[in-house]
């Protein structure tokens, strides 16, 4: 049993440096867009932002008698956004020495086969959410597998702690195991139901979730577009030309399509509320299609560099001229950590090898008011503003002997998020509240949300 943390009052306050943002760091100088406060103040009503602003300027509006968290020198953030990870590959992390399509045979579906099991799969989504909310994160689009009992696993857990989360049941009706296909039919009839349960249950999303063009027969991929239009406001996630030989594959599997996108396009399944994962190996023209259509990338860099998938052109996908919608993903099993601040580690480094330079304020922006633009969610999360739904995170420059000495040269907000994303993971996200309520604590005994 773990034990619970204390309940958070309706009405509180948090105290400490902030960060957030006030425009696109990629369209305006990112220092401009990066917004500081560092003595903050932020008060909390029911679940969302009332005030934020500094501590002087707001202390005697507050309502007597509001409790006020102190968090010093930590670092308030809106909670991190992940736009692309796999909740049921959490135990199989860390697989060796496969690329993608080896891998998803070798380690992935043996794994996603023991989601049959509702008891399993309620252990690891309640692992997993746990995992999450321990690094930082409060929102991510999330894959289960082909069960539906998966998927009633991870909303159950998630709508209990009452996190935002996209998530959907796996479509796959061919190129996999006989004991994880549906067909068309099944599948569009299991994910109605499923949509019917969850699509807008408290702050639950629902996304039809086709796994890839390679394991989904064009009926199914139709259907999938049909699911779309039954319902307002749902989401649509799957993966594109993540690696050299499934792009090749996809060609064959679809010799009348004019490219990798156009074969989830032509069945209706690009637009708003669409999120397509790695986008790696994509030209001009889809980036194009991808901007007239409104659909986001999921930039998954730890796991692009874990199967030598290849390197996301970040800087050509946000060109001013025509930006994509771009979220962070961590691709979790491929990706090899759930922390958004060893995500952009990464992805500074995949810059660096494309001959760009990812300014602190465009990583942390990519990370939790990007990820939520990418998601269409920006009206309720990702940034720290009145209105805004209380999802956040402190984080702790000083987690470690080697961050705290680092962080002591620090001149600079930039220079300090700059180190806290190359050398901070799980151990430097402090505490976690989720629309207002405290649900990850690092220090308390327990240390565990409720
Ligand atoms: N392409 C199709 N399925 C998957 C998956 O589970 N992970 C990754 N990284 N790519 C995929
Ligand atoms: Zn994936």
């Amino acid at each position: 049993m773990i034990p619970s943390l204390p309940p958070t009052p309706a009405r509180h306050a948090l105290r400490g440096r902030a960060v957030t943002f006030g425009a696109n760091p990629f369209m305006a100088d990112p220092a401009q867009a990066l917004v500081y406060e560092a003595d903050a103040l932020i008060l909390i009503e029911d679940g969302r932002i009332t005030q934020f602003g500094a501590f002087d300027a707001l202390r005697d509006t507050l309502p007597p008698d509001t409790p006020i968290t102190h968090w010093g020198d930590g670092i308030i953030s809106a909670g991190f956004v992940d736009t692309h990870v796999h909740y049921p590959q959490l135990p199989m992390i860390a697989a060796y020495g496969e690329q993608l399509l080896e891998w998803l045979e070798r380690y992935t579906f043996p794994t996603e086969a023991r989601y049959a099991d509702p008891d399993y799969a309620s252990d690891v989504a309640r692992r997993f959410l746990r995992e999450l909310l321990r690094a930082g994160t409060t929102s991510a689009a999330v894959y289960c597998t082909v069960h539906p009992q998966s998927v009633d696993a991870f909303f159950t857990e998630s709508a209990r702690l009452n996190t935002r989360m996209v998530a959907g049941k796996v479509l796959m009706d061919r190129n996999a195991p006989a004991n994880l296909r549906d067909t068309p039919q099944r599948g569009y009839d299991e994910s109605l139901a499923l949509i019917d349960r969850w699509h807008q249950h408290g702050r639950q999303l629902y996304a039809v979730t086709p796994r890839f063009a390679a394991t989904s027969t064009e009926e199914q991929l139709d259907l999938a577009g049909s699911l779309l239009r039954q319902r307002e406001g749902l989401f649509m996630q799957t993966h594109l030309s993540e690696n050299l030989a499934e792009v090749e594959w996809i060609s064959h599997l679809f010799p009348n399509r004019a490219s990798y996108l156009d074969v989830y396009a032509h069945a209706g399944l690009v637009g708003p509320r669409s999120v397509l994962g790695h986008g790696v190996h994509i030209d001009e023209g889809t980036f194009h299609t991808c901007h007239a259509a409104g659909c986001a990338l999921a930039h998954c860099p730890t796991s692009n560099l874990f199967l030598g998938s290849g390197a996301f052109r970040l800087f050509d996908a946000l060109d001013p001229r025509r930006p994509v919608r771009v979220g962070l993903g961590t691709d979790v099993g491929a990706g090899t950590s759930l922390s958004q601040l060893q995500t952009l580690n990464e992805a500074y480094k995949v810059a660096q090898s494309t001959g760009r330079r990812l300014h602190p304020a465009q990583a942390f922006w990519l990370a939790t008011a990007g990820g939520a633009h990418a998601l269409y969610l920006d009206d309720r999360i990702g940034t720290i503003s009145p209105g805004m739904e209380a999802d956040l995170c402190v984080l702790d420059p000083h987690a470690t002997p080697l961050m705290a000495q680092r962080a002591e040269q620090c001149q600079t907000i930039e220079d300090l998020l700059f180190v806290l994303m190359m050398l901070g993971d799980d151990r430097s996200v402090r505490a976690t509240y989720v629309a207002g309520a405290l649900v990850h604590d690092r220090d308390a005994p327990a240390g565990q949300p409720a």
